[in-house]
């Protein structure tokens, strides 16, 4: 066992959050790499339910650490609501949590920048979370950005903020998006936020050096999916971070040479909020009972997701670019009242056969899903635990697969509680979470 990332190889929520839950448990560490608060992790202990949004969802283990990365963007009024929460909930948060001085600040006039590609004539809306994930990672490469360092320095934070909402609300005010806001309310609340999060603050990539040095095992745990990775996803309908393995390494500044596997987490269909191309989307009443038995519908923002079959030329790009060891299969119990299960092999554009997705948006949207049709089980499946234990036909389902994705599947989720799970002995997924 080493250090191993798990991360979406869709368009997001693939049940990320309740992998990450059942296998930290054999970790020591869970760092979360990339991303804001835009992600929803819902995961159920029991009758109890928690979503979370910033925090690593291995807070939920007792005595394990959670790390926020480098890679995130954190609203800190976001994360302490989170704090709060899951304290009340009792689960143990201060003394746990470790949070990168190098990860940026998310300010409200963020949001307000996000109007500028989601409410302005001209521009096609990308259907954000409208948490102003996006404009707070362009303050970051535009290298205008202030990291949580920097809001610990109260006299040198202050001229740096006033700097750049200066900025903001004079290109705001020439776009027509300027709303009003308290700018200098908004400065001294951040200044409250700095003293309550202080504690928790640190240089994280030297903490999780040390603490692997000292034979302590790490799991990073990737937010949204590889395909709303800024590099590798459907290009512009895409979040603005590395969600992909790669992101897990400049995210939380742990080298490449310290990970020793990728677990990819996939549905055994596929869902996507929001904007953007979806060659497989069921718009028939297949969609509409994927969502109902599925309960697809966002954890950030309720919207109902699109539904839609799996998508087999998509899942073998992701296991390229992140390089899976293995697959978890999770939600195989949505489908078990289908009477007939279609998955995505190839596309075709008029006359041409395509075995890979197009790199443009509009070339997206010309190609159709060639689809083998397989017999569905018809059987419960919902909380099967072996995987002897599963009908015949979901097996044939998964050795299919299997066999088209040239990727293990060493896990199988049948269910959203933590004892709903199926490992296969002998798996790659065994050996590297132990
Ligand atoms: P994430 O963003 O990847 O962590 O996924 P979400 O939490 O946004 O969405 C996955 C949803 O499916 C959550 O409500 C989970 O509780 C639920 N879930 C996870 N695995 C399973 C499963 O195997 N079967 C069923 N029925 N629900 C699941
Ligand atoms: P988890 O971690 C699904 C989508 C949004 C939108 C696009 C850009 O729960 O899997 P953003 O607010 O990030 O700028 O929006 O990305 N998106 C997600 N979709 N799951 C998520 O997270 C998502 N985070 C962002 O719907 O299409
Ligand atoms: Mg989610």
């Amino acid at each position: 066992m080493g250090n191993v990332i798990i991360l979406g190889s869709q368009w997001g929520d693939e049940g990320k959050g309740k992998i990450v839950d059942v296998f930290s448990e054999r970790f020591d560490i869970v760092a979360r790499y990339q991303g804001g608060n835009n992600a929803g992790h819902t995961v159920f202990i029991g009758d109890r339910k928690f979503i979370l949004k910033l925090i690593p969802s291995g807070i939920l283990r007792p005595g394990k650490k959670a790390v926020i990365g480098n890679g995130l963007v954190i609203d800190p009024g976001a994360l302490l609501a989170e704090i709060d929460a899951l304290e009340q909930a009792g689960v143990a948060v201060k003394g746990n949590l470790f949070i990168s001085n190098r990860a940026h600040v998310l300010f409200p006039a963020h949001r307000m920048m996000e109007k500028m590609s989601e409410a302005r004539p001209g521009r096609v809306s990308i259907g954000t979370t409208s948490r102003g994930i996006g404009p707070c990672y362009e303050d970051k490469i535009g290298r205008r950005g202030i990291r949580i360092a920097d809001l610990l320095v109260r006299d040198s934070f202050r001229a740096q903020y006033d700097a750049v909402m200066e900025e903001k609300v004079t290109i705001a005010k020439a776009l027509g998006i300027y709303e009003p806001l308290d700018l200098a309310g908004i400065r001294d609340e951040y200044e409250k936020f700095a003293e309550r999060i202080r504690p928790m603050v640190c240089d994280t990539a030297l903490l999780l050096d040390r603490s692997m040095r000292e034979g302590k095992t790490v799991m990073f745990e990737g937010a949204q999916g590889t395909m709303l990775d800024i590099d590798h996803g459907t290009y512009p309908f895409v979040t603005s971070s590395s969600a992909s393995a790669g992101g897990a390494c400049t995210g939380t500044g742990v080298p490449p040479t310290r990970i020793s596997g990728v677990l990819g987490v996939s549905k055994a269909y596929i869902t996507r909020v929001g904007g953007g191309p979806f060659p497989t989307e069921a718009l028939d009443g297949a969609g509409e009972q994927i969502r109902k038995r599925g309960s697809e519908f966002g954890a950030v923002t309720g919207r109902p997701r699109r539904c839609g079959w799996f998508d087999v030329p998509l899942v073998r790009y992701t296991a390229v670019i992140n390089g899976f060891d293995s697959l978890v299969v999770t939600k195989l119990d949505v489908l078990d009242e289908f009477d007939r299960i279609q998955v995505c092999v190839g596309y075709r554009r008029g006359p041409q056969e395509l075995t890979e997705m197009p790199p443009t948006v509009a070339e997206i949207a010309q190609v159709e899903p060639v689809y083998e049709c397989l017999p569905g089980w018809q059987t419960s499946t919902f909380g099967v635990a072996s995987y002897d234990a599963l009908p015949a036909k979901a097996k044939d389902y998964l050795a299919f697969l299997e066999t088209r994705l040239g990727v293990e599947i060493g896990c199988i989720s049948t269910g959203p509680e933590r004892n709903q799970t199926i490992v296969r002995k002998g798996s790659r997924f065994e050996k590297l979470v132990g």
